[in-house]
Order: structure tokens, then sequence, then C-alpha cells
């Protein structure tokens, strides 16, 4: 499916070495926002150790392989779909779960190639988004308070003052979860479950019913078409036979992040091999913060969120921190203002980057500006507050005369009813169904399908493509 191979040739290049004054604690001297209270120095320094010593999750050449596609994708030469869950949990860490995320994953970007007719670069929000930061450092239920729930990789969701204790195993804990995640992906990919020839493999069970189907199969047809036509002239096609498939998650847990980065032969420079793509959420984004510190002298690809209150005096100090040698592919900017913002918000940061030539590649997270609670206590989003950003964001990119290279997605591969509106126009009612995140509510198939759908049919029509 991905008809530009992806080159490691820059894995033997010798890299920029870290800045001088950074290291992988260095973030330590640095205010640190919704990290937990560990309340046993010694077991956190026992686990520390003990993940610092396992093996890492992804390899520097991989990582530099996503930096170089992500330089492309700059470029325009690809477009970026980025997804996943909200929170993974380690329950979810199961074989329908993972291979249906994957299957919805493989038919929008399907969907978005036949489309934007141009390859698609696949971020799975997987295998390390154990971590979630919060609005509040407690949580007070009849008059009784316990820290609030971080995530699976520091407590547990059970409002006990067990489960809600940050505990160090789960560090370890994560780390085997991710492992199990990643190692079930590859084995999927390499095994032929991405085959362009078998489409039919990513179907889902309740797909047949969808008011999307007839528009879907319209298409795996024609591409079916199209690629026994080319090989017929020219023999088996290798590149349709598997794609590629990288991983991200928001580094918000330090302690995981820094035993996880290393060093590698042949390359200068610290790599965090927890994930490919890791990103800085848009509540610990301060300059002189410790993510940002952290996050400067690592080599990987890095994305920041950015919301509404971000001017452009505060984006271009984070840009020149973050990527200060204008590197390639270095950084992504991914902007979350919401519908009813975008428009004010939006077009000032896209003026000063290209004002100032700055080399970054801009993505749509069209979901988190996009949160709301209903009156039953639901924290949902409306599918087209969603497809409005979404929309918006061409347009605002194209009077800019700068462009959006991807999405980014809260999404999942089960029937679940979190997001209201969509093809089925999913009321506020039917919310009490299937309402199963932990956190932020999710596109289901259906949702994530039309989406891309409408993406495409807006790049078309849209000078940005
Ligand atoms: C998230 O991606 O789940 C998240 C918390 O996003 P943001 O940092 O944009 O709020
Ligand atoms: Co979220």
């Amino acid at each position: 499916m991905n008809t530009r191979p992806l080159n490691t040739a820059s894995v033997d290049a010798p890299g920029l070495p870290e800045p001088l004054d950074w290291s992988p604690e260095s973030w330590q001297a640095h205010e640190a926002l919704q990290q937990p209270q560990y309340n046993d120095a010694t077991e956190l320094a026992e686990a520390s150790a003990h993940l610092s010593r396992l093996p890492p999750l992804v390899t520097s050449w991989e990582v530099l392989a996503l930096k170089q596609a992500l330089a492309e994708a700059q470029d325009g030469h690809r477009f970026v779909l980025q997804g996943g869950d909200c929170a993974e949990s380690f329950n979810d860490c199961t074989s329908p779960i993972i291979s249906n995320r994957l299957k919805v994953l493989l038919q929008m970007s399907l969907v978005l190639v036949h489309g934007l007719k141009k390859p698609v670069l696949r971020v799975g929000r997987f295998a390390g988004q154990y971590a979630k930061p919060r609005s509040t450092d407690n949580e007070t239920r009849d008059g009784v308070t316990l820290p609030s729930f971080r995530g699976d990789l520091i407590n547990g969701q059970a409002f006990t003052p067990e489960a809600r204790r940050a505990d160090p195993q789960r560090l370890i804990q994560a780390h085997a979860h991710s492992a199990l995640t990643m190692n079930f992906v590859r084995a999927l990919i390499d095994g032929g479950f991405a085959d362009l020839h078998h489409p039919e493999y990513w179907d889902l069970a309740w797909v047949e019913s969808s008011p999307l189907a007839a528009e879907y199969r319209e298409m795996v047809t024609n591409i079916g078409d199209s690629l026994r036509f080319m090989e017929t002239l020219a023999g088996p096609i290798a590149g349709f036979s598997r794609v590629d498939f990288f991983t991200s998650h928001e580094a918000l847990l330090l302690h995981y992040e820094q035993a996880l980065t290393r060093q590698v032969p042949r390359h200068r420079g610290w790599f965090n091999l927890s994930t490919h793509f890791p990103w800085i959420g848009m509540r610990t984004a301060a300059l002189d913060g410790a993510h940002v510190e952290y996050f400067r002298g690592i080599s990987n690809p890095i994305a920041v969120k950015i919301g509404p209150t971000v001017t452009p005096e505060k984006l271009l100090p984070l840009i020149e921190a973050l990527n200060p040698h204008d590197e390639p592919g270095r950084l992504t900017l991914i902007h979350r203002m919401g519908n009813a913002q975008i428009a004010e918000a939006l077009p000032p940061l896209l003026q000063a980057v290209k004002r100032e030539g700055r080399r970054v590649l801009w993505v749509a997270d069209p979901m988190h500006g996009n949160t709301e609670s209903t009156s039953n206590g639901h924290k949902t989003r409306r599918f087209n507050n969603i497809a409005g950003e979404l929309d918006q964001a061409f347009d605002i990119h194209a009077a800019a005369g700068t462009r959006l290279g991807g999405v980014h997605l809260e999404l999942t591969g089960e029937d679940v009813t979190e997001c209201m509106g969509g093809a089925r126009d999913l009321s506020e009612t039917d919310l009490d169904r299937a309402y199963k995140s932990m956190v932020d509510p999710r596109l289901n198939y259906e949702q994530s399908l039309e989406l891309a759908m409408l993406i495409v049919r807006k790049s078309v029509g849209s000078t940005s493509a």
C-alpha cells in the first residue's frame, strides 16, 4: 500500500549530538507537571533501574525512517494518519481490541490513499498510551478524597486507596503490555494482514449494515481491479503486500521515558526507544518545564499539541528550543483548537511560523478542542464539530499558504457510542448503550471511516492537499 519506500539510509549517518547541557535526567531540575506522587523513592528507583535494563520497544533505525517520512509529509508527499485510543488500558490488551483498531486504521488509510493519491503514513496511538494528564490531582466522592486516576502506567481506576496509589511496578507492567501490543501488531503486519490483495481481512463484523458500506466496497473493488490490471502487466508488486506502522504516545511520565532513553551504536545522541514518535501534551508544553527539557535532547521526531491559548510569542521560542537546527521531519505541531475557536486561533500561528521560515509539519487534532459533557454526565464530542474543525483547518491552511499534512484522532474498532452524530446520528440517549472509554470519547468504526471520506472530499477540492 505504501508505494513510496521508507528510507533507512540515514541509519548510518552520524546524526546530531545531544545539546551540551542535556542528559536523560536533566528534566529533573525543571518543574514537572502532571507527575504522580510516589510515596516510596527506593521502590521507584528500583523499578526505574529494572526498566532501564529491559530491551527497548523500537529501534533507532525505525525512528530515523519515520523522521525521514515525516520530512516527506512536510513537503506534501505523504499524509499522516495518527490514531488510536485516548487511553490504552492493560485490560484492553487483547487480540480483538488490538486487531480491530488496526483494521479501522488500515481501512481509513485505504480510503485516504485512494482519495488523496499519495502515500499515507500510519502512526498508532498505541503500545504506550498509558498515562493521562488530569485537570485535578485528586477526586472526591461522597466525602472521600483520593488521587485522580492517571492511567494504567501510574495507578488503577477503582476508587480505593490501594488502586489509586501511584505504583512503580506499573512502569514494568506498562512496558510489558506495550511490548505485547507491538509484538502482535508486527506479527499481523508481517503475516500479510495488511496485504492490499486481501482487504476483506480488515472487515469488522458489524460493517455489513453500515450506511457507508456501499461506498467503501466500491472503493475496494476499484483498487482491486487496478491492482490486478497492473499485476497482469508487470507481475506481482511487492510494495502492496505489507505496510509500515509506527507507534506514538504522549510522553507524560518522565521516569518511564527516561528509563527507555538509550544510546545506540553508530549514531550520536540519545533515542527514546519506548516509541517512535512521542508527543508533548498541551498541559505540559511550558518552555521552561521538564517535558520540553527532556524532549529537546532526544533524537526522535517529536510533536507538540497546541491549543487556543498559544500565541506566536509562545510558539516561536518553543520551536527554537525543540528544533534549533530546523531539522526536516523533527517537529510536528498538532493543533487542537475546537470548532468554535480555530478560525481565530490558528491563522496567527500559521503566519508567524511561515514568516520565520520554520520547518514544521502541521497536523489537526479535531477531537480535544470539542469535548463537552451531557446532562447525564457523559463526556462526549459531536461529529459535526469534529468534522467542522477539520473542514475549517483545510481552508485556513490553504488561505495561509501552509499545508495541513495529517490528522490526529481518537478512535476505536469497537462498536462504541461515545461521540454523538455521524452516519447513524447517535444521540445523547445512545451514549448510555456502549460508552466504554476510560477517559475521552472516541470515534467508533463508522464515524472514523466517515471522517476519512470527508477528508478525501475536502482535500481533493482544496489546494492544500
Ligand atoms: C490527548 O491527546 O489525549 C490529550 C490529553 O490531548 P491534549 O494534550 O491535546 O489535551
Ligand atoms: Co484524549
